[in-house]
Order: C-alpha cells, then structure tokens, then sequence
C-alpha cells in the first residue's frame, strides 16, 4: 500500500461492488482498494484477493476503520442510508456537502451559473431517450435545489448531434434548469461517452469558482488581491457516498438489460486492457 494513495473502502461485493473494486485496482492511478466488506464472507474474500485488500464480513469494521479515505457503498438498496449515515457519522465528508458548505459560507458570492456533467461508458441495450432523464440527470435534479437551497422553477432540453456509436437513441443530451434565486444550471448527460464515467459539478460564483475534481474532491478557485502563493488547493474529502454514483454510467432497464450492459462494460475495459 502506497502512503499517498487514497485508500478505498467497498461495501458490498457484489456485482457492482467487485466492479468498482476492479475499476479502482487497475485503472485509478492514486487510489488502492484498502477492505472490501460483504455479509458474504467468500464474495468479501475474493474481492480481497482480486485487488489486494483485506476482506471482512463486518461493514462497521471497515467504516470506522481510521485507514480508510473513501468508502464506496455497493451493497443492497435497503442497506445504503444506513451506511452512508454511519459513514459520515464515522467522519467521512460527501464531497457535495463539501460544497454546499462553502457556498453557504457566503465567501464566494452568490452562485450564478452550474455546470454539472454525468457520463457513462455505455447504455444498456433497449434504453430510451427518456432515461437520460428519469436515471442520470435525475441525481442533478435532486441536488441542485439542495444545493443552491432554491427549487428549480424551469427546464428546457436540449439534443443536438448524437453519437454514432448507438442507435436510436438521443445522446448526449443537455438541460437547462433555471432555479428560484435566478441561477442557471447546465445538466450534460452522455450515456455512450465511451471513455469512463465521469461525473462532476462546477459552480460559478460572482468571486469565483467552486468544482468538484476527481475523485470528488472540492477544488476552488478565487481571485482577489491577496492570491494564495500556491495552486487552488483542494479539501481533501471521501468521494460521494454512491448511492447515487453507482447509479451514475449504469441503466437500470430490466434485469436482462443490466446483465447484457455488465458483459458490455466488461468487454470495454478488457479491450482497454489490451490497447494499453
Ligand atoms: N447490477 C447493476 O447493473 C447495477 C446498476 C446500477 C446500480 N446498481 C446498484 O448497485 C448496488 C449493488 O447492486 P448489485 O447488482 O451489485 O447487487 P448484488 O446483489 O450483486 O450485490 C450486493 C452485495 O451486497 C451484499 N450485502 C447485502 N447486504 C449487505 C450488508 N448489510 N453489508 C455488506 N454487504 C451486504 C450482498 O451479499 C451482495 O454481495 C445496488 O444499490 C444496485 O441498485 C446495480
């Protein structure tokens, strides 16, 4: 284990949990898989095995646990509030409360325009320009009111040219949301983007800017006369609890669909693997 790197905790060892674990092991450079928890001890251990980490069927164990940075929550729908709550209870930080915070704190000015953008590798097969909204821009629609604490009083959609790489299906796509206070916010979601996920949140203030970095980190920027003699720096926070990101990319259009999109996705990354 590496001392700089951000050390990664996984609820659940499921499909979507060894997923996330894999993504982390190889492909995120920064990042290690520290535990992985499941009830199911075999499904723990060999999460544990595939990324070197350590399993456990105790997911308290790995919350609390002070070697751990980040937790990703991948275990049953019904189990996420209870862990994420016993997470940032345990001292982890979402990112986007992060943000809310320094908003709130009336330093930056008032926030004047966002720019969030959702993107996954691939859509499951049947999806319909419509999940575009119901299942990814629908986190932005969740947040952004909670965010600027002002309920979004407009929306208009965009489709421009979509991708080649599916058919029938609009995307990426763009919506406008204007909210109560009279901030604008642009929604990217682009299902077929190809290259990863990628999700991020930028908010332009009347001083400055405020985003969101991989992974999840705050990053600001301001100007003024006493800029600091080093680079914006970044709070160092947990990535967002993933109840919603591990939604984010990932469609939800039927149980069969989910499985044709799991071996999609996996054959992207190997191919990956193999192009490197
Ligand atoms: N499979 C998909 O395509 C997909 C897509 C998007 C989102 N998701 C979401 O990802 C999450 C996981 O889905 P999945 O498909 O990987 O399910 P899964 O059933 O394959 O895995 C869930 C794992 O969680 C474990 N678990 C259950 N309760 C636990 C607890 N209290 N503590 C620790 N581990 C526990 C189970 O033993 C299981 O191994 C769900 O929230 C799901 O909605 C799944």
């Amino acid at each position: 284990m590496s001392a700089s790197a951000l050390r990664v905790g996984v609820v659940g060892a499921g499909s979507m949990g060894a997923d996330h674990a894999r993504t982390l092991h190889r492909w995120a450079s920064g990042a290690e898989v520290a535990l992985a928890a499941d009830v199911d001890a075999e499904r723990a251990a060999a999460v544990a095995a595939e990324t070197g980490a350590r399993g456990t069927t105790d997911a308290h164990e790995l919350i609390t646990d002070p070697d751990v940075d980040a937790i990703v929550i991948a275990s049953h729908d019904s189990t996420h509030a209870d862990r994420a709550i016993a997470a940032v209870r345990a001292g982890s930080h979402p990112a986007y409360v992060e943000l809310k915070t320094a908003l709130a704190s009336g330093t930056h000015g008032a926030p004047l325009l966002l720019h969030c953008v959702s993107r996954g590798v691939a859509s499951a097969p049947g999806c319909t320009d419509e999940f575009s909204v119901t299942g990814s821009a629908i986190h932005e629609f969740d947040t952004v009111p909670w965010l600027l604490d002002s309920p979004v009083v407009e929306v208009s959609w965009h489709a421009g040219r979509s991708t080649s790489t599916v058919t029938g299906l609009r995307d990426p796509q763009l919506m406008l949301l204007r909210t109560a206070d009279g901030a604008l916010t642009t929604v990217e979601t682009f299902l077929n983007a190809g290259y990863g996920y990628d999700v991020g949140c930028e908010v332009v203030t009347e001083h400055g800017t405020l985003a969101l970095t991989d992974p999840a980190r705050l990053v600001t920027t301001r100007p003024g006369p006493a800029p600091p003699p080093t680079p914006p720096t970044g709070a160092r926070v947990s990535p967002t609890p993933t109840a919603s990101n591990s939604r984010r990319g990932a469609t939800r259009c039927g149980p069969a669909a989910r499985r044709r999109w799991r071996r999609r996705t996996t054959a992207w990354w190997r191919g990956r693997s193999r192009r490197r």
